[in-house]
């Protein structure tokens, strides 16, 4: 799909659906609205006989007689003005994308719709609308041999302006729309193949090609590699599968050498049949999202790079597939990590953090200004949080404020839970330096207070995001599978928090 911008009156607008959106208080005479003057003869009768009342995502398709403008008009709800905000917008205009699809057109425009108290950027607003239009569009269908489009795709969308100001910003604003929509639909799609499909190879061939197509530099350690850099942590994960493991390490440098690194970490568990702790039948199903937080790095990666940002950034994704065969490591084995430290393997299905030790030990090894990991990590934060907020927990204020305002801003809610020290005692062994798992209370914290082990005093944030990782509702911008959780808050927050996050230099 192409993307325009346009300044002009909507209702001159020559379109086959033009989508105008509506708060619940336009109605009923449409007086708070002069941008659509014009248009006001036909939509506001209907909104007088309450035909169309702009509840969040309703929609009403109507036809006007005049020929000089759009063919057709879709009305589509904001709902309250107070209640509007950013992603309530972006579900607003991937749905309208929708009915536009299901309308068979191939062409459509969108009325921006104006700032109101908690929506007051121009800017804003219409990268919220392009992301929604953009997401609406998704689906996997990779592996449908009928019937892959059942639509005719829609190739053009102007979004249509009424006032010209902000020219270069909104341009900006849906460029970076775009790249982040482009970004998400890649970390969708690794995250919905199945494993036979995507394994720790494959993956780091997709991250090859994204390499390749975007800058990016690529390194991607073997078994052989990984044991040269002693992460027998990783390996001991990595080794009950038939397939072996990779570590996939990414730079992208948009700024001087000297500059300190941001880290990116993901856990990319290709799937976790708990190993020789095997999960039952019913935990197991997804298990293929278990590599979410590696793609999500994968993502911010290409997405910096084609956004051009001001930093410097390292990828690190060490991904393997946790499986049960004769070279399982066992219950009460201890595996020595590559900081040294030894642990002992209490249960296999706490393998997240085990391939994550090791990681974060090389990502110290940048010398980063800051690490950040995604990982779904844990069935308790789950339980916790539930499916649409992810964890949050780390050792630096000011990463941690940037990525809760990122996760208001973006709608992928974030929630701090604390790192105390005391907890840790579940994980103390009698036979090692730490236990890999603490039992079940505290779960998600005991899991953070042990990654906390190995990235000594670097800033550090940690994002669980076991729940929002995957959806099995769905919404108009996000199908059920994989949500691509992780790469617009990271986006946002390094467009938008890093720069400024001075605290973080040393
Ligand atoms: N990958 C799982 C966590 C998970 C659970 C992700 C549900 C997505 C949905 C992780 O490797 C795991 O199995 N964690 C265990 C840890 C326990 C053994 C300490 C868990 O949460 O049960
Ligand atoms: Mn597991
Ligand atoms: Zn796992």
């Amino acid at each position: 799909m192409k993307m325009k911008l346009k300044t002009a009156d909507p209702a001159g607008v020559k379109t086959s659906g033009l989508i105008v959106f509506l708060f619940t208080e336009d109605r009923p005479d449409l007086n708070r609205r002069p941008e659509l003057a014009g248009l006001k003869k036909i939509i506001g009768p209907r909104l007088k006989a309450g035909d169309f009342k702009a509840e969040h995502l309703a929609g009403l398709t109507l036809f006007p007689e005049k020929a000089s403008g759009p063919q057709r008009i879709l009305l589509m709800g904001l709902g309250a003005e107070k209640d509007c905000r950013p992603d309530r917008l972006r579900a607003a205009a991937a749905q309208a994308v929708r009915n536009v699809q299901g309308l068979e057109l191939t062409e459509a425009a969108l009325v921006l719709p104006p700032p109101r108290p908690n929506l007051e950027d121009p800017v804003v607003i219409a990268e919220a609308a392009a992301l929604g239009a953009w997401l609406g569009l998704y689906r996997y269908t990779e592996l449908k041999t009928r019937n892959k489009e059942e639509k005719p795709p829609l190739e053009a969308l102007t979004m249509v302006r009424s006032d010209e100001t902000h020219a270069k910003a909104t341009q900006a604003a849906l460029q970076a729309a775009e790249i982040t929509a482009q970004s998400i639909k890649t970390v969708r799609d690794l995250v919905n193949r199945p494993a036979n499909l995507l394994y720790p190879e494959t993956l780091a061939e997709e991250a090859k090609k994204l390499a390749g197509e975007y800058g990016l530099k690529i390194k991607v350690l073997d078994m052989a590699a990984a044991g040269r850099k002693k992460m027998g942590a990783f390996l001991g994960v990595a080794q009950g599968s038939a397939r072996p493991g990779r570590v996939i390490i990414l730079e992208y440098r948009g700024a001087s050498v000297r500059t300190k690194p941001l880290v990116l970490v993901g856990k990319a568990i290709t799937f976790d049949s708990g190993g020789l702790s095997l999960k039952s039948g019913e935990n197991m199903g997804n298990m293929k999202t278990d590599m979410a937080g590696g793609a999500a790095v994968l993502g911010v990666l290409a997405g910096a790079a084609r956004l051009k940002l001001k930093l410097n950034l390292v990828g690190l994704i060490p991904a393997a597939e946790n499986m049960p065969d004769g070279g399982a490591i066992r219950p009460g084995d201890v595996l020595t990590s590559r900081s040294g430290r030894t642990i002992e393997v209490i249960s296999t299905d706490a393998e997240g953090r085990l391939i994550l030790a090791d990681a974060l030990t090389l990502a110290l090894e940048y010398q980063p200004k800051a690490v950040i990991d995604l990982a779904t990590l844990t069935g308790a934060c789950v339980v916790a949080l539930g499916n649409k907020c992810a964890g949050l927990m780390g050792t630096a204020p000011d990463l941690i404020e940037g990525l809760k305002k990122s996760g208001q801003a973006t709608g992928e809610r974030v929630w701090e839970l604390p790192l105390f020290d005391d907890y840790f005692e579940v994980l103390k062994s009698e036979v090692a330096d730490f236990k890999n798992s603490g039992g079940r209370n505290a779960g998600a914290i005991t899991a953070g207070l042990f990654l906390k082990k190995f990235v000594n005093d670097t800033p550090w944030a940690h994002v669980d995001i076991a729940g929002p990782a995957r959806t099995d509702q769905a919404s108009p911008d996000t199908p059920v599978g994989g949500t691509g959780f992780g790469v617009g808050l990271l986006l946002h927050y390094l467009r938008h928090f890093w720069d400024i996050n001075k605290v973080l230099s040393d």
